[in-house]
């Protein structure tokens, strides 16, 4: 048996031993399994009370698992159902072949009369889920697992959750290979014993719906892969200036004039099944309706609510990106407009998320200068009158049960007084990160010199003359060895630590629509994952090494793309294939 740690010196495996994110303690051997359709699976999901099914079920692989009705409950039973079905289809239909990763003329085993096959799979929970855990706070499911797979071919994973034991089946399917030629599949890695349990609770995309309108399927697609890379949080930022797709039935002139196009929208059901696609998988939808900034798209159907409209040439006095614009900031016809709005909304997020996002970024002072509810841009006249409309908006949050997030700015420039349930996403600097939590409040973090996936494509801006090379402001683009070494805890106080709460990776939609999302999200969001589930440090607390950590991530990139994924290589097969060519340095 050989372990990934413990080695002190550097080294290169010989084969790739899979899992991304890397678990806590990974033992594996080197013997051959093979799996086939018919391997028995068996689950108990404990006597839970939230459950419909006590002792051990044998799992049937039926339609009922492919096709989600969307209507009935999501109990622990349909989510399990749905994840094994996932999981082999994972395996089984991969036709992933790992030649990348081995000499030159190595070829997939074959099975042979004495080759051994996993006969069990068994999955048992432990222990009782929390309430409302398809839908919880952070740190309030139990993620951890055990998986154990025997020589002879008994697969066994443990759980506190069920979420845990759908991670445990992700960890799982990365351990099989597939001969493309064969129906069945095979690992080289057995005996396996791993016991895994992630760093961070918050583990999350932030995707700009807005900007650019994704369509649904793609976004689905994106939930796939995040939970691939036990990624937890879908952050939805779903309406912005330029557009506004969210159909609200209760102001269904909203997006029927704030979107792009009368088809450019997610109705209703869209947004349901969106966040219900993701909670099967364990991954919680995050929703944002920024404001009051980022709103002008509310203009083109209720202008009398926005200020500082679409001012041109010199929309930069009044905003950081056209068309500027912003709520008004003391009018009693935004707060009725607000209610409308929540009351419309909040119910709809409610079944599948504990949190709300009211954003709160980038806020233009100087637009209140046009406002005509306020008139100034001094912040001793604004910062009331923004304290009372954030606080009006958090519990119109809170009254449905949420707890509020918000972006750094509304506590750090702001100086709002903000309630303890408030989740402050940070993304301007490390040091924000510690004076969130100096502050006593739960931080996100994704600093945008690390985490926005969008910086580095050049400037979306038309601008005059020559500004060659034409940066875009958070050049240069970060590829997956500097997003990979993003520590979410740097110069966070140990006391402190437990209030960083994790983190979002961001892509924002300038210049990232349907065609390109894929490969500017992955494989860099999937390095963001691994910070996130295994921490950016190792067993001995050094920074975690790029150079073990590559081949495992260009083989979850193969994944990926087994997935259907356009994620992009981070090498050439000719360095994967013998492990040390493209070592420089050493
Ligand atoms: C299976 O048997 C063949 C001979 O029949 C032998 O060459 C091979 O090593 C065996 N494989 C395993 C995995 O035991
Ligand atoms: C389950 O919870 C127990 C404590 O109640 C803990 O010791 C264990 O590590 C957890 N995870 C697993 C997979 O057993
Ligand atoms: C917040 O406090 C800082 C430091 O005291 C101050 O410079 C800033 O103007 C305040 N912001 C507002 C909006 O009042
Ligand atoms: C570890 O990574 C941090 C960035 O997160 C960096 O500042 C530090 O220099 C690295 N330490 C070593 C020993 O490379
Ligand atoms: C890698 O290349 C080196 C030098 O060319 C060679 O000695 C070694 O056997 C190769 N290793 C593998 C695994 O191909």
């Amino acid at each position: 048996m050989k372990s990934l740690y413990g080695a002190a010196f550097f080294f290169f495996p010989q084969f790739i031993s899979a899992i991304w994110p890397i678990p806590v303690s990974y033992i594996h051997g080197d013997k051959e399994l093979w799996i086939r359709e018919d391997v028995q699976i068996y689950y108990d999901l404990g006597t839970d009370s939230d459950s419909d099914v006590q002792d051990w079920v044998v799992f049937q692989s039926d339609d009922s698992n492919r096709v989600d009705d969307k209507t009935s409950p999501l109990t622990p039973k349909r989510m399990l159902d749905s994840n094994i079905h996932r999981a082999l289809r994972t395996i089984l239909d991969s036709d992933y072949s790992p030649w990348k990763f081995h000499e030159r003329g190595w070829t997939d085993p074959s099975p042979s009369d004495n080759s051994t096959y996993i006969t069990t799979l068994t999955l048992k929970q432990l222990q009782p889920n929390p309430e409302n855990f398809e839908k919880a706070l952070a740190g309030e499911v139990d993620e951890s697992y055990t998986l154990r797979v025997s020589e002879e071919g008994a697969a066994m994973i443990e759980a506190n959750s069920t979420i845990g034991l759908i991670r445990a089946l992700t960890t799982f399917t990365q351990l099989f290979y597939q001969n493309p030629e064969q129906k069945d599949a095979y690992t080289q890695l057995a005996p396996v014993n791993i016991f895994d349990t992630p760093k961070f609770p918050h583990r999350g995309i932030n995707i700009d719906v807005a900007r650019q309108v994704i369509p649904l399927h793609l976004i689905c697609h994106q939930i796939d892969a995040m939970a691939y890379n036990k990624m937890n949080r879908l952050h939805l930022h779903v309406t912005d200036s330029q557009s506004w797709p969210l159909e609200i039935p209760a102001l269904p002139e909203l997006a029927e004039k704030g979107a792009y196009r009368p088809t450019s929208t997610y109705s209703p059901d869209d947004f349901r099944n969106i966040q219900r696609y993701a909670a099967l998988q364990g991954v919680e939808v995050i929703t944002e309706i920024d404001m009051p900034g980022h709103t002008s798209s509310i203009w083109h159907s209720h202008p009398e609510l926005i200020a500082a409209y679409n001012i041109q040439p010199d929309w930069d006095t009044y905003a950081a990106e056209p068309p500027s614009g912003t709520l008004k900031l003391n009018s009693k016809d935004v707060d009725a407009f607000l209610d409308t709005l929540f009351s419309d909304l909040m119910p709809r997020v409610s079944p599948y998320s504990s949190y709300f996002h009211t954003g709160g970024d980038e806020v233009n002072k100087q637009a209140y200068t046009l406002d005509d509810t306020v008139k100034s841009a001094d912040p001793v006249v604004l910062q009331p009158l923004m304290q009372r409309f954030v606080d009006r908006n958090h519990d119109r949050v809170r009254e449905a049960g949420l707890a509020p997030v918000v972006w750094e700015e509304m506590l750090l420039d702001w100086n709002l007084t903000l309630r303890e349930d408030v989740v402050v996403q940070t993304w301007l600097a490390d040091e924000s990160v510690l004076k969130v939590v100096e502050k006593g409040h739960k931080a996100l973090v994704g600093n945008y010199n690390y985490w926005y996936l969008d910086c580095g494509k050049g400037q979306w801006l038309d601008l005059p003359g020559s500004y060659s090379p034409f940066l875009d402001y958070c050049a240069p683009f970060h590829n997956w060895r500097h997003v990979y070494s993003y520590d979410p805890l740097t110069s966070i106080p140990l006391e402190s630590q437990h209030l960083v709460l994790g983190g979002e990776v961001h892509i924002w939609g300038e210049q990232t629509d349907a065609v390109n999302l894929d490969r500017m999200l992955w494989p860099r969001a999937a390095a963001a994952a691994e910070v996130l589930w295994s921490g950016a440090k190792d067993e001995q607390g050094r920074n975690r090494s790029q150079t073990e950590a590559s081949p495992r991530l260009g083989d979850m990139r193969e994944r990926l793309v087994a997935l259907g994924v356009g994620a992009e290589p981070l090498q050439m097969p000719y360095c994967t294939m013998n492990g040390t060519q493209c070592a420089l340095g050493f």
